[in-house]
């Protein structure tokens, strides 16, 4: 097979199936096939070689850090209420001037530019069924998205989604979407304990979405020349300030929400966007790309999500820029894994959060005797705290406290919520705290 045929054949094959479920053979061809890109991203940016990032196995000799005796006091958090020239940010008009150079190097350092050409996407009802949820009957629609291709016919997109309304309302409803995983047929989920979240949207009248991202852009550096990305490109390579994946699956979600606009079961002023983890990191910037949704739910997102960047605790921005997980990123963001240290990024992770004011961002994180310290939950309640500020400019509120909680404290009192619960990698045992506090913006429906 020839490669761009190989590519193609292999960014396929990622958007069918998870990573773990794929053979040996499978996974070694895109591991090797994502270190020639990232090899290839390294070579045009003027780089011979990266730090290596710390392990994620707490036993390794090379452990992440996880004490916080030795998470050295980052130093230069940029101020996202002090333009680069020095003044101040006084007031909500100031701060859309602020937003605009904020956001600018987020595009360019971080999860790259949003692309000016992209094709339309036709949203076509494959299906719709009537269900039970637990005890809810449910109206349920299978949708693809197809993404025009006729720039690049070798490059074939659809985004799959389902969205699931209540069979009994006779009203629009508010809505979650989710970024959710492409589970194999056969697949067992794990036992669940009490309601899913579904049904505890459910029980408020609400409806839920699910968007599947490894549909429309694989997850990895081997399927970057296919998926949205690849179409756009037309099977190249991308340019160094090219969006990485976060960035593709956040333009996917807000395809999804066009779709949500026309459907007469959705409210599409009330929708939450959630996600857990690399998709809690989508959630995060889809919040900022997309004013269309109310709120978010950033689930254990941690490094590239809602945590410091700059914090030496959990994951690091060398893991971040690896083979493994570059993609995510525009290429330029490898350049701070050397020579560049994470000290030198314009921006940190606050101020992502800052851009989502003033609508509400709820950050959940599950406890580290669980979930572990990869994720690092202070991280993430740093900065929130450190974007509070902008939504107080903005009259709202951000953070109670600036004194990092012990577990299971629920700071909801503002507009930036912040809770670590006692579970794992999950936002399961959040779920109840999270409706409780999005009630208070989308009312109580039944
Ligand atoms: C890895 C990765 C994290 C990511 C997580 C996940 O642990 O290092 O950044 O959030 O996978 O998505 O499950």
């Amino acid at each position: 097979m020839k490669k761009p045929l190989l590519i193609l054949f292999f960014g396929a094959i990622i958007c069918l199936n998870s990573f773990a479920q794929l053979s040996q053979q499978a996974r070694d061809s895109i591991n090797r096939l994502s270190s020639e890109d990232h090899q290839l991203m390294m070579k045009r940016l003027g780089i011979t070689s990266l730090r290596p990032g710390p392990s994620g196995n707490p036993s390794a000799p090379n452990a992440a850090n996880s004490d916080e005796s030795k998470a050295s006091p980052y130093t230069g958090l940029p101020d996202p209420l002090i333009f680069e020239d020095g003044s101040t940010v006084k007031n909500a008009m100031d701060w859309e001037k602020r937003k605009a150079e904020i956001a600018g190097h987020f595009d360019e350092e971080i999860y790259g530019q949003l692309p000016k050409n992209i094709p339309g996407v036709t949203w076509l009802v494959i299906q719709e069924r009537d269900s039970l949820i637990g005890d809810f009957p449910v109206k349920v629609k299978y949708l693809k998205g197809q993404v025009d291709n006729s720039g690049f016919p070798a490059i074939e997109v659809a985004i799959d989604l389902t969205v699931t309304t209540p069979a009994t309302s006779s009203k629009p409803v508010s809505m979650v979407l989710e970024f959710g995983w492409n589970f194999p047929a056969g697949f067992q989920r794990p036992a669940q304990v009490g309601p899913s979240w579904q049904e505890q949207v459910l029980a408020q009248g609400w409806g839920f979405a699910i968007i599947i991202p490894t549909s429309f852009q694989a997850d990895s550096g081997a399927g970057l020349r296919a998926g949205i990305i690849g179409l756009v490109n037309k099977g190249e390579p991308r340019k160094l300030n090219d969006w990485g994946t976060l960035r593709a699956w956040a333009w996917g979600a807000s395809r999804a929400m066009d779709y949500l606009e026309t459907d007469p079961n959705v409210d599409s002023k009330r929708v939450v966007i959630e996600g857990l983890s690399r998709y809690g990191k989508a959630a995060l910037v889809a919040m900022v790309d997309e004013p269309r949704f109310a709120m978010g739910l950033i689930g254990s997102s941690g490094a590239g999500g809602a945590k410091i960047y700059r914090r030496v605790f959990g994951e690091q921005v060398e893991n971040l820029a690896s083979s493994g997980e570059y993609h995510w990123f525009t290429p330029n963001f490898i350049k701070y894994a050397g020579p560049l240290t994470p000290n030198d990024l314009p921006v940190d992770a606050h101020e992502m959060i800052a851009l989502c004011a003033p609508r509400p961002v709820f950050i959940s994180v599950g406890s580290p005797e669980v979930e572990g310290n990869w994720i690092d939950a202070k991280g993430m309640f740093v900065a929130g705290v450190h974007a509070s500020p902008v939504y107080e400019l903005l009259g709202k509120k951000g953070l109670p406290t600036n004194e990092f909680p012990p577990i299971k404290t629920n700071l909801d009192s503002g507009e930036i919520a912040f809770r670590q619960h006692e579970g794992g990698h999950t936002v399961g045992p959040n779920w109840p705290y999270f409706i409780e506090w999005a009630k208070r913006y989308f009312g109580k429906e039944i």
